[in-house]
C-alpha cells in the first residue's frame, strides 16, 4: 500500500498543477469535473503508471459513466432482450471500445515489464515504478492475461476513481453548507503540515493522513448522509444457506442490506438528520477502547458504507488517504462557498446508485493567507 500512496502522492503534485484552476477571484467552477480528472490521474497512476495515465486517450475514457448507465439499462429489461440490447445501446459500443482503448495504450507497458522481468531474471537491477498493472502480470494466470488484461485494469479502475472523487466532491458541498467547520480543518492540516512536514516528507502517506483526525471525523459524518450506495454489501448465496430462526436463503438468491437505512437509524447515530460532523472523533474519544474504532473506512455493522466482511471494499484504505491527500491541499489553497442562491446538490438515485446533481457548481477562488 505504502508504494501505490507514494506513487499517488507524487503524480498529485503533477495532476493538481495541471487541474486545479488559479484563480484569486470568486469564479464558478465544475468542482466535480475537475475532482474527477484529478482523480483519473491519480488512481491511473497507481494502476497503469506513468504515461499511460498522462495520456489523452487514458483521461478522455470516461468508462465509468457509460458502465453504470449501461448495467442500468439491462437491469431495467428482462433477461431475454440482453442479447439484442447489448448490441443496440450506444453506452456498450463505448464501452467496446474504452477496452480496445485500453488494451492498445497499456501494451508498451506490459511490454516494458516483460522486459523488465527478463533482465532481473538475469541479475541485472532495473530502475522501474510499481503498478497494479505489474502486479497483475506477475500473479494473474497466463491466459487471464491474454484474454481479459483490459478488463481486469478497468475493474480496478471503475470502483476506485469515480467513488472517490464523488467522496471529495461531497465533503467540499458539506463544507459549504457547513463553513464553521473549514478553519478547524484547516489548523489542523496546518499544523499537521508544521508537526510532520508535507506529506510523505518525514512521514510516509498513510501515517500522515492518518493524523487528520477532524477531518476523518467530517468525512464519515459528510459519507454518512450521502453515500454513493444505497444497497450494500450485496452477496449471492451460492448454496441454501438456514438460520437458527428457520428463515433460508435458497441457492441463487441475491441478498442486498439497505446500507443507507443504517445511516439514518437514532440507534446508530442519534439525531440523524443533523450534519454533526465531530460524532465519530466524539465517539473516538469516549473512551480508550473506542479509539481505533469509528474511523473512516472502517466497516462495521453500523457503517457499511464500504461494504462488509471479508469481501468489504478491499480499496477503502487507498480511498481514505487518497481523500485527506487531495482535501488537504485544496483546503489550505482554496476557499468554496455555494453559488449564490444554491445550497447542497440534490442527490440523485439511479437505482443503487446515489450521485450528486451533475450541473451542480460551486464558487472558488485561492485563499489569502494573511
Ligand atoms: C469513497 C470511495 C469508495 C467507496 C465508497 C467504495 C465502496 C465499495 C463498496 C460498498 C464495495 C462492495 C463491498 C462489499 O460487497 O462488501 C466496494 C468494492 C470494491 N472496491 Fe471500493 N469503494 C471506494 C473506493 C475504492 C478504491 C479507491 C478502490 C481501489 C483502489 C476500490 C476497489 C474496490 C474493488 C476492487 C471492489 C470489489 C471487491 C470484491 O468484489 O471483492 N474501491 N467498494
Amino acid at each position: 500500500m505504502g508504494k501505490y500512496l507514494e506513487a499517488i502522492r507524487k503524480e498529485l503534485d503533477y495532476a493538481y498543477e495541471v487541474e486545479m484552476p488559479k484563480i484569486d477571484e470568486w469564479t464558478k467552477i465544475d468542482i466535480q469535473h475537475i475532482i474527477g480528472k484529478i482523480l483519473v490521474r491519480i488512481i491511473g497512476k497507481m494502476i497503469v503508471g506513468n504515461p499511460v495515465c498522462r495520456s489523452d486517450e487514458w483521461l478522455d475514457l470516461g468508462f465509468t459513466e457509460d458502465f453504470v448507465s449501461a448495467s442500468i439499462l439491462m437491469r431495467l429489461l428482462p433477461t431475454w432482450m440482453h442479447p439484442i440490447f447489448t448490441n443496440i445501446i450506444p453506452q456498450r459500443w463505448r464501452l467496446r471500445k474504452g477496452i480496445k482503448t485500453v488494451r492498445k495504450i497499456i501494451s508498451p507497458a506490459v511490454t516494458r515489464h516483460q522486459e523488465a522481468n527478463k533482465k532481473r531474471a538475469q541479475g541485472m537491477e532495473v530502475d522501474e515504478e510499481d503498478s497494479m498493472l505489474n502486479w497483475i502480470l506477475d500473479n494473474a494466470d497466463e491466459e487471464a492475461i491474454s484474454t481479459n488484461l483490459a478488463q481486469m485494469v478497468l475493474v480496478m479502475f471503475v470502483p476506485a476513481a469515480h467513488t472517490t472523487a464523488m467522496a471529495i466532491s461531497n465533503v467540499l458541498f458539506d463544507l459549504c453548507a457547513h463553513p464553521e467547520w473549514a478553519k478547524g480543518l484547516q489548523d489542523e492540516i496546518t499544523n499537521a503540515n508544521k508537526e510532520f512536514g508535507l506529506i510523505g516528507e518525514k512521514l510516509p502517506v498513510k501515517d500522515w493522513t492518518s493524523q487528520l483526525e477532524l477531518l476523518d471525523s467530517f468525512f464519515n459524518e459528510s459519507q454518512r448522509l450521502s453515500q454513493p450506495i444505497s444497497i450494500t454489501p450485496n452477496r449471492y448465496a451460492y448454496e441454501n444457506v438456514t438460520f437458527k430462526d428457520g428463515l433460508t436463503i435458497p441457492k441463487g438468491a441475491l441478498i442486498g442490506f439497505v446500507a443507507i437505512h443504517n445511516q439514518i437509524d437514532p440507534e446508530i447515530a442519534p439525531n440523524p438528520e443533523v450534519f454533526d460532523p465531530m460524532r465519530s472523533y466524539r465517539r473516538r474519544h469516549s473512551s480508550p477502547d473506542e479509539k481505533d474504532k469509528h474511523l473512516a473506512g472502517q466497516p462495521s455493522k453500523e457503517n457499511f458504507a464500504f461494504g462488509y466482511g471479508s469481501q468489504a471494499c478491499p480499496g477503502r484504505n487507498y480511498a481514505i488517504a487518497v481523500i485527506k491527500m487531495v482535501l488537504s491541499r485544496m483546503l489550505l489553497d482554496y476557499e468554496f462557498k455555494f453559488v449564490e442562491g444554491h445550497t447542497k446538490p440534490t442527490k440523485y438515485h439511479l437505482m443503487e446508485f446515489i450521485i450528486p446533481d451533475p450541473t451542480a457548481k460551486l464558487m472558488m477562488r485561492r485563499r489569502k493567507v494573511a
